[in-house]
């Protein structure tokens, strides 16, 4: 008899916060892998922001998710059979594979990992699409320069926080924005941001002028609306705001909030970016090789919270609130039935410890690419 493959579905298109209804539950048999094919059985599902704007009925870098569809979510998978010569029972694979607990797939669009090198989870973390986000907006997009000042909003995130400890290695000032004592203390004593500002303790423009007395040379953008406004206002000359996403505005019920300030662009002769990140895919591999190499040599600290619950109630297969605040890249460990399961999904030796630097020898010549 074949397995089980329990799904979670888009139910109805939400508006505004993401409702426990808007999912559906599914359980179906699960496919076995045809020729050229392999099955795997799923060990962590990222849970980003950007999932949210999946979920919208409207014109974007990706088509909408179709109600009754599989969730699309980046996931590490394992591999548990397989009639394609590259794949082997074992191995560990990363790709768009949904949320879903068995996927069979071709390969097409999918990386083999290793994970001794570095735990599954970080493929889909510093090494997974918020690094490889975080390292073109920021060197390719906002053509960094040595001795510029960075802000970046959002910076406790997944994103921001690899886009503050990437800046600090290419010699910048870098000021983090983030939510709350905690958040600022963690950017400045833990990863080595030169100052934080707590946008939910008072006027952030002063804040910002207190922090940036040069201007700032590169503002990266997670979160838009008035933290975007008012970092506009410090523009330095010919600086760059790379537009990576609008965190405060994915909710709305209402139009989203564009900036006023946008004159300061003319008269600082700045420029004002968007980009999105699968158009750099042909990079990754060697953007990964780059960012392993500052993990193992203990220049970039890897914050990754790790979800574990029911799949049928916990977590939703999106993390789309502001009320998710704990700083770091977020994944959900698929819960294990089977009986001799390990929890971190490794095969032999003891789980590599999570926090820090995965290792550090051989891991820039070793890793894989992992895509987003
Ligand atoms: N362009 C691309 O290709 C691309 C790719 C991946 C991600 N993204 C975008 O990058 C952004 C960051 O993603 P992420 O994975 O780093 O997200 P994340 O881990 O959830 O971090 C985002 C941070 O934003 C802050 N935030 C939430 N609501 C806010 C609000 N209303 N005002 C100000 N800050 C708020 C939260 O921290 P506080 O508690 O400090 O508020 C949170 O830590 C998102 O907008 C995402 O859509 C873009």
């Amino acid at each position: 008899m074949s397995a089980i493959n329990r799904q979670i579905r888009l139910a109805s298109r939400p508006v505004g916060d993401v409702r426990p209804e808007d999912w559906e539950h599914a359980a179906v048999p699960a496919e076995e892998p045809g020729e050229g094919q392999f099955a795997g059985r799923t060990r962590f599902v990222s849970l980003d922001p950007a999932m949210r704007g999946w979920l919208d009925d409207r014109p974007s870098y990706l088509p909408p998710v179709g109600i009754g569809e599989v969730m699309r979510a980046g996931s590490v998978v394992e591999v548990t059979a397989s009639n394609h010569p590259g794949y082997s029972p074992g191995d560990f694979v990363v790709g768009t594979f949904g949320v879903q607990e068995h996927v069979v797939s071709d390969g097409r669009g999918a990386t083999k990992i290793d994970p001794s090198l570095a735990p599954p989870s970080t493929c889909l973390g510093a090494l997974g699409m918020p690094g490889m986000t975080a390292y073109f907006g920021l060197l390719d997009v906002g053509a960094l320069k040595e001795g510029e000042t960075v802000v970046v909003s959002g910076a406790a995130g997944a994103v921001g926080t690899m886009v503050g400890q990437i800046a600090k290695i290419k010699g910048c000032r870098v000021v983090g924005i983030a939510g709350g004592p905690e958040k600022c203390a963690l950017l400045t004593d833990e990863l080595g941001f030169d100052a934080a500002i707590d946008y939910r303790a008072g006027d952030i423009r002063r804040a910002l002028r207190e922090q940036t007395p040069d201007g700032i040379d590169v503002y990266f953008d997670n979160v838009g609306g008035e933290i975007l406004d008012a970092a506009l206002t410090r523009l330095a000359m010919h600086a760059r705001v790379v537009i990576c996403g609008a965190i405060s505005q994915y909710n709305n019920e209402t139009p989203v909030q564009g900036p006023s300030n946008y004159l300061t662009l003319l008269v600082r002769r700045a420029r004002m970016e968007g980009f999105v990140v699968f158009d750099y895919a042909k990079r990754y591999a060697q953007a990964a090789q780059e960012i392993a190499g500052w993990i193992g040599e203990g220049r970039i600290k890897v914050k990754e919270h790790v979800v574990k619950g029911p799949w049928t109630t916990s977590p939703r297969p999106c993390r789309c609130s502001s009320a998710a605040r704990t700083p770091a890249s977020w994944c959900w460990n698929w819960p294990d039935r089977r009986p001799d399961a390990r929890p971190r999904g490794l095969r032999g030796g003891p789980a590599p410890s999570r926090g820090g630097p995965p290792r550090r020898d051989g891991a820039r010549a070793r890793l894989r690419p992992c895509r987003g």
